[in-house]
């Protein structure tokens, strides 16, 4: 979460969408920098959780939803993670599809993916396979996965952030 962040540009007026935000640990990064920070989960359980968190945060929500059919219009956020999603859910071609149909076009994405669970050759195939944009990839030997940092749309915005 770390590497995703410090390679992510929030602004004041973004709104940020974490799927399977679990606990909500990113509320408590990004919580008070951005106009809206939602937390999409399908466990009413870890969720319970969040919403304490939520609490302390004025500008963050949580949503109970699956990844692959969120309740979101589409072109909606500036910023997407899913961090530690992918290994959990049953396709995430279908997942990584509805992260990319709710982001605005130039919008960055976050995104994980277990080293146990992807080659780094069929990580970036995947998120090739959906049209991400894949502008970093980090996967020190100390992180347990692969932290990909995609744009979604253009590519002239290759120029300004370069592209794996
Ligand atoms: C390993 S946790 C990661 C939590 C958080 N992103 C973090 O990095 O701390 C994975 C989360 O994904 C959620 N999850 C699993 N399948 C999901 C799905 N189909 N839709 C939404 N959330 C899902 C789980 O409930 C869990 O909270």
């Amino acid at each position: 979460m770390k590497m995703a962040l410090s390679c992510t540009a929030f602004k004041k007026d973004s709104l940020v969408l974490d799927v399977g935000c679990g606990t909500g640990l990113l509320f408590e990064r990004v919580g008070k920098s951005v106009r809206l920070l939602v937390g999409l989960d399908i466990s009413s359980r870890i969720l319970k959780e969040a919403k304490r968190r939520v609490k302390r945060f004025p500008t963050t929500a949580v949503v109970r939803a699956d990844a692959d059919f969120t309740p979101f219009r589409s072109d909606v956020f500036d910023v997407t993670f899913a961090m530690t999603l992918l290994q959990n859910v049953p396709d995430p071609l279908v997942a990584l599809r509805e992260m990319k149909r709710v982001s605005k076009d130039r919008a960055f994405i976050a995104i994980t993916g277990l080293k146990k669970e992807f080659s780094r050759e069929a990580f970036v195939k995947l998120l090739q396979r959906v049209r991400l944009n894949v502008s970093v990839m980090e996967s020190s030997g100390e992180l347990k996965g692969y932290v990909a940092m995609c744009w979604k749309g253009r590519k002239h915005l290759k120029e300004r952030f370069g592209s794996y």
